[in-house]
């Protein structure tokens, strides 16, 4: 509920659980005044003092009073270089050559529904469910208009953001810093959580106070990246699992961008997500407008669990799209660890043979198809069916797999190209380089201009016929290195600033055409893993490749990390072989099943390598994971342990919305001599019903939560453990 108080001149957004106020203040200032736990209707302005504090200006119009300054207030949306030296949202090059922005009230207006944002992925649904409130501000002297605008959807605790920017004088303006999100706190005793990592070992949390100055975290790669990513929190300094007051905050981009916490002279914090201003500058011709991404924020007043739960459902229900949204997801059997590029027809038909003998649903043929394409040096741009590999193309191994009854999915890695290719050879000149300068390879190869709408097209056009040549439901899009000497020679030398977004643009473009053009086709994001796992991609691609990383004992670690925003519904997961590829690490395969169930779950494996016992043990997790799906993908997920503390087990679990049923799951660490008597104390059961555990013996839920279930004493490394719990109570 969006409610505008005329008199108070509040703005007071409410979810089912939290409330949100801004107001209008002297000289058409937007303040914000609260954001928390939801309150009755009110005027919370009484929280901002008005002081004369040294070496904090005052604004023009307060004439001589001195207790009014952008400097000290809590900003809705701050502004640069008229007094507010504290991180700016905006900044705008005027055509005088200054660099400022001042920013006043003109107009806001409440409306059922959600916004959209042209070209940009954005949550979305029905008017029931979503309100919207726009706010007009305006800098007369730029004669520049920013409108902010605000979702709520009110039964997740979701509140998103985006920015308009619109060039409504004569002359060109430079738009050189447009954040999506600003929210200030009148507190600085806050913890500020991140999530970060590398290539094969992706976002693990950090978390530390808030000190005085300036914590931030960013991508300057040109995808959301492996090293950061752009979701953070903001809690109070005891917050846990199940207590304290927590902000997550999370952006809807898939490039640079920068999340910036900020604690100030006077002990107030303010947090600024949004674009990476890092080479950053758009030009706003007369009459033309801007829009920064989409942003979006759950507050919990009782700790990570409940926030994650409501970003899960959020995401499930309102950012992934139909049919994705509700439709089941098969059980995959990819090649790529068992064979790499290198591979002929036959061979992934036996792989597919096996895998379909034990159940899996769909064959993903990896990267190794196309062009002249034997290892990561060549052919990357010509996506045409490599014959000599595939004989009589690719329709021939898609009808050998539907036979077998799996259906068929195909890997792309659409913005890139090798020197080896007749792309490269042909086009030399649309790839992102610098003039005078020889572009830096990664992985040996280069990244194409996807700034540039004919470069675009020409790929565009053969993926989609390659996918309308065959019957194909799943493709993996991947994108293997990071972005340099990012120069584009379809824009003028003033508006280069542009390229790195404009390079995002095309992608979501391509994506866009995708899934309009393939709509039954599930795509799942890749970047090298998880280099591009963000909300902006999760909107055209349902589920993105976590890590390169399959060892299980790494995942446990990285899923947990991912878990803070995403669902598991969107975390790719697979089964791999032992000794794993990356760690070297033996773990057993019933362990290695039950870590790829906090996913999208599949394998990626030679299965015809495995002994018939683990066949065995392939075909009972298959059929536990399809069993449990709605539960495990659907559920509310609960983490009951934190993989970073090196503790003797790290457990999960997954509960049904009217809680007669949950799966519990446990892996425990490296054995230790003389082993304590384990008990795990399970969340989220109702406290009143006894439940039946693996169709046994019967637990009180108050008692599983409070006391525990008694765990077993394991013996061995690594070893697992799935606990299913039924109702028997009516
Ligand atoms: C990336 C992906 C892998 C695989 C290879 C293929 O590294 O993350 O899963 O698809 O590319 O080259």
């Amino acid at each position: 509920m969006i409610i505008y108080n005329e008199q108070a001149k509040t703005y007071t957004l409410h979810s089912k659980n939290t409330t949100y106020q801004m107001k209008v203040w002297d000289y058409g200032v937007l303040l914000h005044t609260y954001y928390g736990p939801r309150l009755r209707d009110g005027d919370l302005s009484c929280l901002l003092r008005r002081k004369d504090r040294g070496f904090s200006p005052n604004p023009n119009e307060a004439g001589g009073s001195r207790t009014f300054s952008l400097d000290t207030f809590p900003q809705e949306y701050s502004t640069c270089g008229v007094g507010d030296y504290r991180l700016p949202s905006i900044e705008l090059e005027l055509p005088s050559g200054s660099r400022t922005a001042d920013l006043r009230y003109v107009g806001g207006e409440v409306r059922r529904g959600k916004y959209g944002l042209e070209g940009l992925p954005a949550f979305h649904g029905s008017a029931e469910e979503w309100e919207t409130l726009s706010i007009v501000l305006r800098d007369a002297a730029a004669r520049v208009e920013v409108e902010l605008l605000y979702g709520v959807l009110e039964e997740y605790d979701l509140i998103t953001r985006a920015v308009r920017v619109k060039n409504v004088g004569g002359e060109p303006v430079r738009l050189c810093r447009c954040a999506s999100l600003c929210l200030d706190f009148i507190r600085s005793d806050l913890d500020l959580i991140t999530f970060n990592g590398a290539h094969v070992m992706e976002r693990c949390p950090s978390r530390a106070p808030l000190r005085p100055g300036i914590q931030s975290v960013d991508s300057v790669r040109g995808a959301s990246s492996h090293q950061h990513n752009p979701f953070v929190i903001l809690c109070d300094r005891d917050a846990g699992e199940e207590h304290g007051l927590c902000y997550g905050a999370m952006l809807l981009y898939s490039g640079n961008f920068q999340a910036a916490a900020e604690a100030d002279q006077f002990e107030n914090a303010r947090l600024v997500m949004g674009l990476n201003p890092y080479q950053f500058a758009w030009t706003l011709e007369p009459g033309g407008a801007f829009t920064a991404p989409e942003a979006a924020m759950v507050c919990s007043p009782w700790g990570f669990g409940p926030m994650s739960r409501q970003f899960h459902r959020a995401i499930r229900k309102s950012l992934i799209r139909d049919p994705w949204a509700d439709r089941r997801k098969p059980v995959l059997i990819n090649h790529w660890e068992a064979t790499e590029a290198r591979f002929t027809a036959d061979r992934l038909a036996e792989i597919a043979q096996e895998a379909a003998a034990l159940d899996l649903e769909l064959f993903v043929m990896d990267d190794g198809w196309f062009g002249a394409r034997d290892d990561d040096n060549a052919g990357l741009g010509d996506w045409f069916v490599n014959e000599e590999k595939l004989p009589g193309g690719l329709g021939a191994l898609v009808e050998r797999v539907k036979a077998l009854g799996m259906s068929f999915g195909i890997w792309i890695e659409p913005e890139m190209v090798n020197e080896d290719s007749e792309l490269y050879r042909a086009h030399p000149d649309w790839i992102l380089n610098v003039p005078g300068r020889r572009p830096s390879r990664g992985r040996n190869q280069l990244v194409l201009d996807f700034s540039r709408q004919d470069v675009r097209e020409h790929i565009y056009t053969q993926i989609k016929t390659v996918l309308s040549s065959a019957d194909i439901s799943y493709v993996k899009w991947d994108m293997n290195r990071s972005l340099t000497e990012v120069w584009s020679p379809a824009l003028p030398a003033n508006r280069q600033g542009e390229v790195y977004h404009r390079y995002v643009l095309g992608v979501y473009e391509f994506a866009e055409r995708l899934h309009r053009d393939f709509p039954h086709i599930l795509i799942e994001g890749c970047c090298g893993g998880g280099g591009r796992f963000d909300g902006g991609m999760l909107y055209y691609t349902p589920q993105i490749w976590c890590s390169d990383n399959t060892d299980a004992i790494d995942r446990l670690r990285i899923q947990y990390g991912t878990s803070f925003c995403y669902p598991v519904s969107t975390m790719g997961a697979h089964v791999s072989a032992v000794p794993n590829g990356t760690t070297g690490r033996l773990t057993p395969m019933e362990t290695r099943g039950v870590v790829a169930m906090h996913g999208t779950f599949g394998y990626e494996m030679d299965l015809s390598r495995c002994t018939p016992e683990e066949k065995e043990v392939v075909r009972r997790q298959v059929a536990r994971f399809k069993a449990h799906y709605d539960l495990i993908q659907d559920g509310d997920y609960y983490r009951l342990s934190d993989p970073f503390r090196d503790g003797p087990y790290t457990a999960w679990e997954h509960v049904s919305r009217d809680k007669r049923e949950a799966l519990v799951s446990l892996v425990t660490g490296p054995f230790r001599g003389a082993p304590p008597f384990l008990s795990l104390r399970v969340r989220g059961l109702d406290p009143a019903l006894r439940y039946r555990v693996n169709g046994g013996e019967i637990y009180g839920g108050d008692a599983l939560m409070a006391a525990g279930y008694p765990l077993p004493m394991f013996s061995g490394d690594y070893q697992s453990m799935q606990l299913h719990l039924t109702a028997v109570d009516a």
